[in-house]
Protein backbone atom coordinates (compact mmCIF):
# COMPACT_ATOMS: atom_id res chain seq x y z
CA UNK A 1 0.00 0.00 0.00
CA UNK A 2 1.06 3.60 -1.01
CA UNK A 3 0.67 6.49 0.73
CA UNK A 4 -2.87 8.27 -0.50
CA UNK A 5 -2.58 11.77 0.37
CA UNK A 6 0.88 13.56 -1.50
CA UNK A 7 -0.66 13.76 -4.35
CA UNK A 8 1.78 10.86 -5.85
CA UNK A 9 4.43 12.96 -5.64
CA UNK A 10 6.21 10.02 -3.04
CA UNK A 11 5.91 6.14 -3.56
CA UNK A 12 6.98 5.11 -0.43
CA UNK A 13 5.66 1.85 0.80
CA UNK A 14 3.83 2.65 4.19
CA UNK A 15 3.30 -0.89 4.79
CA UNK A 16 6.37 -1.31 6.40
CA UNK A 17 5.96 0.47 10.08
CA UNK A 18 9.26 0.39 11.29
CA UNK A 19 11.93 -0.06 7.64
CA UNK A 20 15.20 -1.91 8.64
CA UNK A 21 18.88 -0.48 9.34
CA UNK A 22 22.34 -1.08 8.62
CA UNK A 23 25.37 -0.54 10.20
CA UNK A 24 26.34 1.42 7.00
CA UNK A 25 23.00 3.38 7.00
CA UNK A 26 24.65 5.45 9.83
CA UNK A 27 26.99 8.63 8.88
CA UNK A 28 28.52 11.14 10.55
CA UNK A 29 26.69 14.21 9.03
CA UNK A 30 26.92 17.55 7.72
CA UNK A 31 30.88 18.43 8.94
CA UNK A 32 31.12 20.19 5.74
CA UNK A 33 27.99 22.37 5.23
CA UNK A 34 27.56 25.61 5.43
CA UNK A 35 26.69 27.47 8.73
CA UNK A 36 23.53 28.77 7.54
CA UNK A 37 22.22 25.48 5.79
CA UNK A 38 23.15 23.58 9.14
CA UNK A 39 21.54 26.08 11.67
CA UNK A 40 18.01 25.29 9.39
CA UNK A 41 18.51 21.65 9.61
CA UNK A 42 19.04 21.50 13.08
CA UNK A 43 16.02 23.48 13.75
CA UNK A 44 14.18 21.18 11.54
CA UNK A 45 15.27 18.28 13.04
CA UNK A 46 14.16 19.33 16.90
CA UNK A 47 11.17 20.44 15.29
CA UNK A 48 10.46 17.00 14.03
CA UNK A 49 11.81 15.30 17.32
CA UNK A 50 9.72 17.08 19.59
CA UNK A 51 6.34 16.51 17.30
CA UNK A 52 6.93 12.74 16.93
CA UNK A 53 7.78 12.32 20.72
CA UNK A 54 4.01 14.44 20.86
CA UNK A 55 2.60 11.78 18.54
CA UNK A 56 3.73 8.49 20.50
CA UNK A 57 2.71 10.11 23.66
CA UNK A 58 -0.99 10.53 22.23
CA UNK A 59 -1.21 7.21 20.94
CA UNK A 60 0.06 5.86 23.94
CA UNK A 61 -2.84 6.96 25.80
CA UNK A 62 -5.28 6.69 23.53
CA UNK A 63 -4.75 2.86 24.26
CA UNK A 64 -6.64 0.48 26.17
CA UNK A 65 -6.63 -3.34 27.42
CA UNK A 66 -9.78 -3.93 25.90
CA UNK A 67 -9.24 -6.46 23.23
CA UNK A 68 -9.76 -4.95 20.20
CA UNK A 69 -9.02 -4.12 16.20
CA UNK A 70 -9.32 -0.37 17.22
CA UNK A 71 -6.32 -0.92 19.91
CA UNK A 72 -4.20 -2.58 17.54
CA UNK A 73 -4.13 0.02 15.00
CA UNK A 74 -3.48 2.36 17.53
CA UNK A 75 -0.60 0.16 18.58
CA UNK A 76 0.77 -0.07 15.18
CA UNK A 77 0.56 3.71 14.87
CA UNK A 78 2.62 4.31 18.31
CA UNK A 79 5.35 1.89 16.95
CA UNK A 80 5.24 4.20 13.69
CA UNK A 81 5.70 7.04 15.66
CA UNK A 82 8.47 5.51 18.01
CA UNK A 83 10.34 5.11 14.40
CA UNK A 84 9.75 8.14 13.21
CA UNK A 85 11.05 9.65 17.18
CA UNK A 86 14.14 7.18 16.55
CA UNK A 87 14.48 8.65 12.89
CA UNK A 88 15.46 12.01 13.78
CA UNK A 89 16.98 11.54 17.07
CA UNK A 90 19.42 9.21 14.86
CA UNK A 91 19.77 12.55 12.71
CA UNK A 92 20.40 14.64 15.15
CA UNK A 93 23.31 12.99 16.60
CA UNK A 94 24.88 11.96 13.41
CA UNK A 95 24.66 15.76 12.49
CA UNK A 96 26.44 16.56 15.96
CA UNK A 97 23.30 17.96 17.41
CA UNK A 98 21.52 17.06 20.98
CA UNK A 99 17.76 16.87 21.19
CA UNK A 100 16.01 19.63 23.10
CA UNK A 101 15.83 19.82 26.55
CA UNK A 102 12.07 21.70 26.71
CA UNK A 103 10.45 18.70 24.57
CA UNK A 104 8.62 17.43 28.29
CA UNK A 105 6.26 20.37 27.20
CA UNK A 106 5.36 18.38 24.05
CA UNK A 107 5.00 14.94 26.33
CA UNK A 108 2.58 17.28 28.09
CA UNK A 109 1.01 18.36 25.22
CA UNK A 110 0.64 14.81 23.92
CA UNK A 111 -0.73 12.99 27.50
CA UNK A 112 -3.36 16.23 27.01
CA UNK A 113 -4.75 14.73 23.49
CA UNK A 114 -4.15 11.58 24.13
CA UNK A 115 -6.00 10.75 27.43
CA UNK A 116 -8.37 13.83 26.49
CA UNK A 117 -9.65 11.71 23.35
CA UNK A 118 -9.77 8.42 25.34
CA UNK A 119 -12.03 9.72 27.94
CA UNK A 120 -14.52 11.05 25.10
CA UNK A 121 -14.81 7.79 23.33
CA UNK A 122 -13.63 6.04 19.80
CA UNK A 123 -15.01 9.28 17.65
CA UNK A 124 -12.93 11.93 19.66
CA UNK A 125 -10.12 9.50 19.19
CA UNK A 126 -10.33 8.97 15.67
CA UNK A 127 -10.94 13.22 15.24
CA UNK A 128 -7.92 14.19 17.33
CA UNK A 129 -5.36 11.13 15.05
CA UNK A 130 -6.55 13.26 11.92
CA UNK A 131 -6.61 16.89 13.54
CA UNK A 132 -2.89 16.02 14.71
CA UNK A 133 -1.67 14.09 11.81
CA UNK A 134 -2.86 16.46 9.38
CA UNK A 135 -1.05 19.37 11.22
CA UNK A 136 1.89 17.01 11.18
CA UNK A 137 1.63 16.59 7.32
CA UNK A 138 1.58 20.37 6.89
CA UNK A 139 4.70 20.84 9.18
CA UNK A 140 6.92 18.00 7.32
CA UNK A 141 5.82 20.17 3.96
CA UNK A 142 7.12 23.66 5.14
CA UNK A 143 10.45 21.72 6.57
CA UNK A 144 10.47 19.67 3.44
CA UNK A 145 9.96 22.75 1.55
CA UNK A 146 12.56 25.50 2.99
CA UNK A 147 15.16 23.27 3.60
CA UNK A 148 18.27 22.50 1.93
CA UNK A 149 18.50 18.82 3.23
CA UNK A 150 21.12 16.24 2.57
CA UNK A 151 19.46 13.21 0.31
CA UNK A 152 19.30 10.22 3.31
CA UNK A 153 17.65 12.74 5.96
CA UNK A 154 15.25 13.55 2.93
CA UNK A 155 14.08 10.98 2.18
CA UNK A 156 13.36 9.63 5.30
CA UNK A 157 11.04 12.71 6.23
CA UNK A 158 9.45 11.73 2.96
CA UNK A 159 8.92 8.64 4.13
CA UNK A 160 7.63 9.73 7.93
CA UNK A 161 5.21 12.30 6.46
CA UNK A 162 3.92 9.57 3.84
CA UNK A 163 3.38 7.10 7.23
CA UNK A 164 1.26 10.52 8.30
CA UNK A 165 -0.70 10.82 5.68
CA UNK A 166 -1.06 7.04 6.29
CA UNK A 167 -2.42 7.31 9.87
CA UNK A 168 -5.21 10.17 8.05
CA UNK A 169 -6.44 7.92 5.78
CA UNK A 170 -7.11 5.17 8.15
CA UNK A 171 -8.17 7.36 10.86
CA UNK A 172 -10.87 8.51 8.43
CA UNK A 173 -12.09 5.56 6.96
CA UNK A 174 -12.78 3.98 10.82
CA UNK A 175 -14.50 7.18 11.48
CA UNK A 176 -16.64 6.82 8.80
CA UNK A 177 -17.77 3.33 9.50
CA UNK A 178 -18.23 4.74 13.48
CA UNK A 179 -20.20 7.32 12.22
CA UNK A 180 -22.58 4.63 9.64
CA UNK A 181 -23.00 2.26 12.58
FE1 LIG B 1 5.22 10.53 13.04
FE1 LIG C 1 1.41 9.75 12.53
Amino acid sequence: MSDQNTKGRTSYDISIVRPQMNHDDFKMRGRDMEPARLKAIKKGLLTLHTLELMAITIYRFQITSENSQFNRQLIAAMCNEMTHYQDFQVKLYEFGFKPGVTRLAFWFAGFAFGFGSRLLGRKAILKTGIWVESKAVQHYAELLDTIDWDEDTRKIIEKDQADEDGHISKWKTLLESEVSQ
